[in-house]
């Protein structure tokens, strides 16, 4: 297994692991500051590529904050791990991942952030933005760079294959055809629910007008973000209303 590391907006550090028998990229998002920020622990079998990729852009101890949207194993299975290499990171997340999930599951306390408040980094501002449910799990949320307007977007615009950094293409159809293959897997299936709150979601994100879409699964997506997520409400709709009924 190996780690391909592109700097693929300033500070900003794509650390992608492609796993063959899955043919999906896991991206980690190193954020490069006076306080250094890893969106996307990645998970405990991963870590010791992870953690090599990173330490080619800094000291891994010098970590001082460990993010990621919902509690899932590529998300934030590797948490503790990292909390052991860097003594001074603190875990970052939403109110309500700290207090179901991250208060219990981490070795050191988080820090929960408000939507309201502002994560400084030194040049860089974070906000955490809930979006329950959306991908997927009630703690969900993304974080938003608003110096340079980077949503770090998790599992949405999640695509297929080993495909390239960064994109400035329409990648609305790698995610319709991801999801929709996803939904033909009896395991697989239902992986980002649509439901009443999906739309509204999306379009608070597209408000933020973000110029780069950091997707966990596939190429970051460089031009107009509110686009992308308003056209990705269409293709979550469409495929949730091609499911077939649950038996
Ligand atoms: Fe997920
Ligand atoms: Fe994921």
């Amino acid at each position: 297994m190996n780690a391909r590391i592109d700097e693929i907006a300033p500070d900003l550090y794509r650390i992608s692991v492609y796993v063959k028998e899955f043919d999906l990229q896991f991206n980690h998002f190193l954020i490069k500051d006076d306080e250094p920020l890893l969106f996307h622990t990645g998970m405990r079998g991963m870590f010791p590529v992870v953690s090599d990729a990173v330490a080619k852009v800094i000291d891994p101890a010098m970590l001082r904050w460990i993010g990621w949207s919902h509690f899932e194993v590529d998300e934030c299975g590797a948490l503790n791990e990292w909390l052991a290499a860097a003594p001074q990171a603190t875990p970052v997340c939403g109110q309500l991942g700290a207090m179901i999930n991250i208060a219990d599951f981490a070795n050191r306390p988080p820090r929960a952030l408000d939507p309201v408040e502002r994560l400084v980094t030194g040049r860089h501002r974070f906000r955490f933005v809930p979006t329950p449910h959306l991908p997927h799990g009630w703690d969900a949320g993304v974080l938003f760079d608003e110096t340079d307007r980077v949503l770090l977007c998790s599992d949405l615009l999640h695509q297929i294959g080993d495909v390239e950094p960064v994109t400035s293409a329409d990648i609305t159809d790698r995610y319709r055809h991801a999801l929709a293959t996803y939904q033909q897997s009896p395991v697989l299936m239902d992986y980002v629910p649509y439901n009443a709150n999906t739309r509204p979601q999306l379009t608070k994100l597209a408000a933020l007008k973000p110029l780069t879409l950091a997707a966990m699964h596939g190429s970051t997506f460089v031009g107009d973000g509110a686009a992308i997520l308003l056209a990705s409400a269409d293709v979550l709709e469409s495929v949730s209303s091609a499911m077939p009924s649950l038996v």
